[in-house]
């Protein structure tokens, strides 16, 4: 059953505005779903990165992210990863993508994900490597103390054991407005709505995002964070420390 504490029913609004997949990212995703004719997409949203041409279906607890599917999405029912309405091995992959540090009991849904299906893909991030983050490092470590707490890549490592760890590096102009997706934008994280998509930030208390924010733009006017950061501007993509995990 849906959890009846959705976060995504305040967090969730806008979502499709914010977070527009990123084709460069769509095409490494869809690459690790290789020849497969069915996917279950678990944590599915407003279907970012659904992949066409194959039979997909959504699983999805969130009413409000539901409801921001577009009319061309694939079906969607209300459920959650740790009790997922598939019988065993229905589908070739399935699919979770910036989802299982959300779930209650992630160990439990990826225990799912293996049941349902001969291949698992999962997109999540390496807390360590997102630690050494501009915006994380200089000016809201408090991001990386919460999510040492959830589920990101060793946890999914240890339930998909013997899976690959692929890179996926972010691009300069990523449309997916995920944390570290503004990392060569700085002045992007000034903006309320944009860091409204990002549940990393959203989770924090406005105690804390709001100095940070001032600090950052004071950076900003007076040349500090090029002083310090001024060598990203030429480069095109870069490894924030999103991680695509495929097992078999
Ligand atoms: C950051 S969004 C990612 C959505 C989509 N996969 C994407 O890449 O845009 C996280 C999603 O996980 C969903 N979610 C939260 N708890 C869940 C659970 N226990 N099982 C499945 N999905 C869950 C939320 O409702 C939300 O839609």
């Amino acid at each position: 059953m849906p959890s009846p504490t959705d976060p995504y029913r305040t967090f969730g609004r806008g979502y499709a505005e914010v977070r527009r997949p990123d084709p460069r990212i769509a095409r490494q995703l869809h690459a690790a779903l290789a020849d497969a004719a069915t996917v279950v997409n678990v944590g599915a949203g407003t279907g970012s990165y659904e992949p066409a041409g194959r039979r997909v279906l959504a699983v999805e607890p969130s009413v409000t992210m539901v409801r921001q599917r577009g009319p061309g999405a694939a079906p969607a029912v209300r459920a959650v990863a740790e009790d997922l309405p598939c019988a065993d091995g229905r589908f070739d992959v399935a699919l979770a993508l910036l989802t299982v540090h959300h779930w209650r009991d992630p160990v439990a849904g990826l225990t799912e994900l293996r049941r349902v299906a001969r291949r698992q893909v999962v997109l999540t991030w390496d807390v360590e490597v997102m630690a050494r983050y501009w915006l994380v490092a200089d000016y809201l470590p408090e991001i990386t103390v919460r999510e040492r707490r959830l589920a990101t890549v060793d946890t999914v490592l240890r339930v998909l054991d013997g899976a690959e760890v692929r890179v996926v590096d972010v691009p300069w102009d990523c449309t997916d407005g995920f944390l570290a997706a503004y990392w060569r934008r700085p002045a992007a994280y000034l903006d309320d709505g944009v860091r409204a998509g990002m549940s990393g930030v959203a989770a924090l208390p406005a105690s804390v995002v709001g100095p940070a924010m001032a600090r950052l733009a004071a950076d900003l006017r007076t040349g500090a964070w090029r002083r310090r950061h001024g060598d990203l501007l030429a480069r095109e993509s870069l490894d924030v420390g999103y991680r695509l995990v495929v097992a078999s």
